[in-house]
């Protein structure tokens, strides 16, 4: 099976909706951005200037917005882990009005799909105004954000047609941990070769190839798990509380689901309270340090009534889990678990009968603030 990854191409071949093409196209992204930015030899190929000007920076601030800005949320922990470099992540539409004190030498990340959001734009003017260095991470070469930073890293993913975010998703979390290692690398940190972030990219690759040709059976969880809800929840800890906010996005944006993305440990805490006879929780489970405790939430909840779906890394798998994703080094697991709720999202809408590609008040670039 072969995925045309032209950029020219924008036909569906013989998918009934970009969205599932896209989610399907992901394994050959990661592996074309792998081959665009890691060399042969295992050295990088970006710009020396971009990794002088991130070597300089004393913090990163990552700007975007929606599932952009759900990407720069995963990349705050693989970048810190990595590179050892404080990351902040904004959203675009507060940050602009509300700029907090900075650190003495920043540098702007804006991650746009489009590169047109205009309020990242309206951010990013405001930081060349003060002089401070950027970089757009987007898919669309000379797009307005990329044309107005210092540098710009092109995600490679070809077109994302379907309004609902997932291949640039996937791609930002893979460029952003490329270019953490690179800076690791430059800044000579010990740190540099505790992770082999090739090895670890193909893993992803395969993983998601693994979990998007199991698509029949996450079809047929869909339907059991949201069937006749008008809400649901996604929970986790850490990185896969990161992965919960995309995953409740996806199934809002398209199926209509009110979902919410939440801190397993915080649903105690006030939450758990619209936990009724069937409400359903899926919670992602990747990181052992807090698996267990995320385990007890989901009895938790399982006690009240509602209907649990365990996204479960094979290495922490039980009896019992319904989705075994393929292990990664844990701040990497969003670019395998995010795939199944991707899956889970497009099949519950299209059982509700929309239309997954174009959902209703939303369009795929917002260019007012
Ligand atoms: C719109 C889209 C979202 C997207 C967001 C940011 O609201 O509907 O899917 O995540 O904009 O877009 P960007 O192109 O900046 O990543």
């Amino acid at each position: 099976y072969h995925v045309n990854l032209d950029p020219s191409d924008i036909s569906k071949g013989t998918y009934p909706y970009y969205m599932l093409k896209e989610i399907d196209e992901q394994p050959a992204v990661l592996r074309r951005l792998v081959q665009e930015y890691i060399n042969e030899d295992g050295t990088f190929n970006f710009d020396p200037k971009l990794i002088d000007a991130l070597k300089e920076a004393d913090r990163l601030y990552i700007v975007a917005a929606g599932t952009s800005y759900h990407a720069g949320l995963v990349g705050k922990p693989i970048i810190e882990q990595i590179a050892q470099i404080p990351v902040e992540v904004e959203l675009a539409s507060e940050f602009g009005y509300h700029m907090p004190l900075l650190s003495k030498k920043p540098f702007f990340i804006y991650l746009s799909q489009s590169g047109e959001t205009a309020d990242s734009r309206q951010v990013l003017v405001e930081t060349n105004k003060r002089g401070f260095p950027s970089l757009t991470l987007t898919n669309v070469e000379a797009s307005t954000l990329s044309r107005e930073a210092d540098f710009t890293l092109l995600l490679k993913a070809g077109p994302e047609i379907a309004v609902a975010s997932t291949k640039a998703y996937t791609a930002q979390i893979t460029v952003e941990t490329i270019l953490a290692q690179a800076l690791a690398v430059a800044k000579g940190l010990p740190s540099a070769n505790d992770l082999d972030v090739k090895h670890q990219l193909g893993l992803a690759a395969n993983g998601i190839q693994t979990i998007v040709d199991s698509k029949d059976d996450i079809e047929q969880l869909a339907h059991e798990f949201f069937a006749n809800t008008r809400n649901a929840f996604y929970i986790g800890r850490g990185i896969d509380y990161w992965a919960s906010l995309e995953a409740a996005l996806k199934l809002k944006e398209v199926s209509y689901i009110q979902a919410e993305g939440f801190a397993a440990g915080e649903l105690k805490h006030g939450t758990i309270s619209l936990i009724e006879e069937g409400t359903p929780v899926a919670a992602i489970i990747t990181d052992k340090e807090t698996a267990s405790h995320t385990r007890g939430n989901v009895q938790e909840v399982q006690a009240r009534g509602a209907k649990t779906l365990k996204i479960v890394s094979e290495d922490l798998a039980q009896a019992g889990d319904q989705i075994i994703i393929p292990t990664l080094e844990t701040v990497l697991s969003p670019l395998v678990s995010i795939v199944p709720t991707q899956l889970l999202a497009y099949y519950a809408t299209l059982q509700r009968g929309y239309n997954v590609d174009q959902p209703r008040n939303l369009a795929k670039s917002v260019t007012v603030e």
